[in-house]
């Protein structure tokens, strides 16, 4: 892909649904009794894996332009598949139908693509066993691909040295299969779509923070049944992240994203553009299952911050793009604590310093995140996405503002999460 300096964006979107809501919505539509109905499903690559997991445990899922259909079949209804479940390159997908495989009686494998067979699974493999689940690493690496066996399942009380929801989830899971109540405290509050949604799927599950610690437990009982839903997937503030940050930085622009979902536990890039000066203003705030609003995103002058603490598992995705908008910030930005960028799709703290230099940008890499001294124009230049999608298009919208032509290659990674956001980025383009 080729992008030049932008004038101008102006228009209304609407963003594709949420990603970790879109994963779990499939997941827990096929292990209940009857049929999901799930409208704002988000058709990008890793909830496509998603689907084809329990397509190949024989449930049947309907995917239309206009709703996705799960005939679930009950906790206890999926059935051994004929080869390898293929994981493709969602983290999500892997770790979370861990949890679920390790309460099944046949056993599986899951692989994934090179990225994902390459992040670690140490993570899930570890609490996962301390419950009893028979849960190996093929290749002896913490790392998919993972193979599954038939177990008793125990509840445990987990400490988890990572606020990451996938672990909490895979936990979560197991421990709707296990004898007696399985518990995990995270030193931070990751998202809790799982607690929400379990618990409209009716699991017994529960979750507090504690004022000093900040550290977060969720407490789920083991349950007989889960009920089919009706899912109404919000916009998904990771992809209208994209879009925020590019009607604030590109001059004369104002966009509208339509239904984005505001949880608090993901909404910290709002956070942090308020902090950082910008203009957003939240209109028709409701709530159905999750907070959703629109965004109203101006043009705004902004200035350097610091990102740390129990905010970080609250944008952590989105810490590509506001790097990007650091750059074009006044003054320094500083990210601390974020040390998990290293085990997403790429190592994010490598992929975003390396695109970021190139582009003539003043930035220090940090073991648990990154030093930005903002403000001096971008440069276009030719920049590899690494196959992360979220790299792609951060940069997309960096190249928005640099001087000249940037190319961004291995652009088509953008499937993974949005593949309409080209689409999306050229109808709010203002050529005069
Ligand atoms: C996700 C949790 C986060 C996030 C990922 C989606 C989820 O990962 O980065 O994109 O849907 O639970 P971690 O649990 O590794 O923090």
């Amino acid at each position: 892909m080729k992008l030049e300096k932008a004038k101008a964006l102006n228009g209304e979107i609407t963003v594709p649904g949420d990603k970790s809501i879109s994963h779990r919505a499939v997941m827990f539509g096929a292990i209940a009794k009857g049929t999901t109905e799930i409208s704002g499903f988000l058709n990008g690559a890793d909830c496509l894996s998603t689907i084809r997991c329990f397509r190949k445990m024989g449930i049947e899922i309907e995917n239309t332009d206009d709703h996705v259909l799960v005939h679930g079949k009950g906790l206890h209804g999926l059935s051994a598949p004929l080869d390898t479940l293929d994981t493709g390159n969602s983290g999500t997908t892997t770790r979370l139908l861990s949890g679920i495989l390790a309460g099944q009686n046949f056993s599986t494998v899951l692989s994934g693509d090179a990225s994902l067979n390459s992040r670690p699974m140490g993570r899930i493999i570890k609490p996962l066993s301390a419950m009893g689940a028979d849960i190996k690493s093929l290749n002896s690496n913490d790392c998919a691909p993972l193979q599954i066996s038939p177990s008793t399942l125990h509840g445990i009380h987990y400490q988890s040295p990572v606020a990451s929801a996938q672990v909490k989830s895979a936990c979560l899971l197991a421990g709707l299969y296990a004898q007696g109540e399985t518990w995990v405290t995270e030193p931070a509050l990751s998202r809790n779509h799982t607690e929400l949604m379990l618990k409209q799927f009716g699991a017994s599950i529960t979750s507090t923070v504690s004022p000093d610690t900040k550290h977060a437990t969720a407490k789920v009982m083991p349950c007989k049944e889960l009920y089919a839903q009706k899912i109404l997937v919000p916009g998904d503030i990771s992809s209208a992240a994209y879009f925020i940050a590019a009607g604030l930085l590109v001059p004369d622009s104002e966009i509208l994203i339509k239904n984005v979902g505001i949880n608090p536990t993901r909404a910290g890039i709002l956070k942090v553009c308020q902090m950082m000066g910008a203009d957003i203003t939240y209109l028709n705030q409701s709530t159905y299952g999750e907070p959703v609003a629109d965004l109203l995103v101006k043009t705004s002058v902004l200035s350097g911050t610091t990102i740390e603490g129990d905010i970080i598992p609250t944008l952590i995705d989105e810490i590509p793009i506001i790097a990007v908008m650091a750059a074009c910030a006044q003054g320094t930005t500083v990210i601390k604590n974020a040390a998990e960028l290293k085990v997403k799709e790429t190592d994010r703290i490598f992929t975003i310093t390396e695109n970021l230099m190139n582009m003539g940008v003043d930035i220090t890499p940090t073991a648990d995140g990154m030093i930005i001294k903002g403000g001096s124009p971008l440069k276009g230049a030719t920049l590899n996405s690494y196959m992360d999608h979220r790299i792609a298009m951060a940069f997309s919208i960096a190249a928005l503002t640099a001087q000249g032509t940037t190319t961004i290659e291995n652009d088509s990674c953008v499937d993974v999460s949005y593949p309409s956001f080209y689409e999306t980025l050229d109808s709010l383009m203002i050529f005069h």
